[in-house]
């Protein structure tokens, strides 16, 4: 195994402080880091979407407009010290280029730029998926090289093969919806408030996971599928009157939750198996989830793999995991141009 150490020779580490914006979906966040080490995570939600059943992007734009400049002004305070604007320590500018909602990455890759115009110090591009994977390596106890990483957010749901933390492969993904997409849109259907996943965590934990039966999809290889359970959940629940959904709501969550933690803990025990590499990490806003934290420590502990889940503030949306990804392509001195337009869309 390649030690984290080795990946930088020690040499060869430049000292960098980055100031880091994220902005790809519904949190406006800033983050600086200091040769490696967050110094500051600051995140302003948007709950302006909750009435909508979901995020929606003209309003979500709207809201970084209005959140960026106080939230990495806070980042900035909280990591250099109020007796200064600490933009003079700043030798470098990492935004998210892609994916995510185009008007709300616009907002934030423009201020990137004006900064780094003002400042005239090197722009570094970040794909947010990739971000999400190396957000694991924030923590000092974090795993060598390679590692296998489940992200599982909103818009991804994606088993990665890191083998430095710029050579990231995915080797397998869903689809068709994400996970979180699964929890939010049964969660709806329970009669829940957007973002579901969160309450369908908090319900679960008073409900019996083995109550109902749901649909497990039989998908080839590493990849997912959740569209089905969300069709196996929406026609058991049309065939029940509300007061049964309402009476049952724990034991609905509990079982729709534990459904999506089989689908996902059975294809990345199947990713250890093919690849035999036993360092798993989580990334993502549903590793938030405590069925699958608890499931993958689990699944750990029977199998000698060692498991890695980044802390709370870390797995959701966070301007941190850019900040530690700009980091190390700084080191490797992928800079982009100012030229450089945001993306919807991004392979790797
Ligand atoms: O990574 P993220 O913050 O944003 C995207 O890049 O998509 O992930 C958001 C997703 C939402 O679908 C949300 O419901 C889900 O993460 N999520 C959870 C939990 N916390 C956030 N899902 C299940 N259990 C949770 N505790
Ligand atoms: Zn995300």
């Amino acid at each position: 195994m390649v030690s984290f150490a080795a990946l930088i020779d020690a040499d060869t580490v430049k000292p960098v402080t980055i100031l880091a914006i994220e902005s790809s979906c519904d949190e406006t966040a800033a983050s600086v880091c200091v040769n490696g080490r967050i110094h500051s995570n600051v995140i302003a939600s948007q709950a302006v979407h909750e009435q909508y059943g979901g995020v929606v992007p003209e309003l979500a734009s709207r809201a970084h407009m209005q959140n960026i400049v106080p939230v990495v002004d806070q980042a900035l305070k909280q990591g250099f010290g109020d007796r200064t604007t600490g933009l003079e320590h700043i030798d470098a500018i990492a935004f998210t280029q892609a994916p995510g909602l185009i008007g709300s990455l616009l907002v934030g890759a423009q201020f990137a730029k004006s900064l780094a115009i003002a400042l005239n110090k090197p722009l570094i591009a970040v794909h947010h998926m990739q971000a999400h994977v190396l957000a694991n390596l924030i923590p000092d106890n974090r795993p060598s090289f390679p590692f296998l990483c489940l992200t599982v957010s909103g818009g991804h749901t994606q088993i990665v093969l890191a083998k430095s933390p710029l050579e990231l492969e995915v080797i397998g993904e869903t689809i068709d919806d994400a996970a979180g997409e699964a929890f939010d849109k049964t969660a709806k259907l329970l009669g829940l408030p957007y973002p579901g996943g969160p309450l369908i965590d908090r319900y679960a934990k008073d409900g019996d996971p083995l109550r109902f039966k749901f649909a497990e999809p039989r998908i080839p290889e590493l990849n997912f599928s959740f569209s089905g359970l969300k069709t196996s959940v929406l026609y058991f629940l049309q065939k029940q009157t509300p007061e049964f959904i309402l009476e049952n709501r724990n034991d609905l969550c509990a079982s729709v939750q534990h459904t999506i933690v089989q689908i996902l803990l059975k294809k990345i025990r199947k990713a250890v198996q093919e690849t035999g590499i036993r360092q798993v990490c989580m990334a993502g806003g549903v590793s938030a989830n405590s069925g699958l934290r608890n499931g993958l420590e689990a699944l750990g502990t029977k199998h000698g793999w060692t498991t890695f889940i980044p802390a709370f503030e870390y797995c959701t949306d966070n301007a941190a995991m850019i900040a530690i990804t700009g980091y190390y392509k700084y080191q490797a001195e992928q800079f982009c141009p100012l030229e450089t337009g945001p993306s919807a869309r991004a392979e790797w």
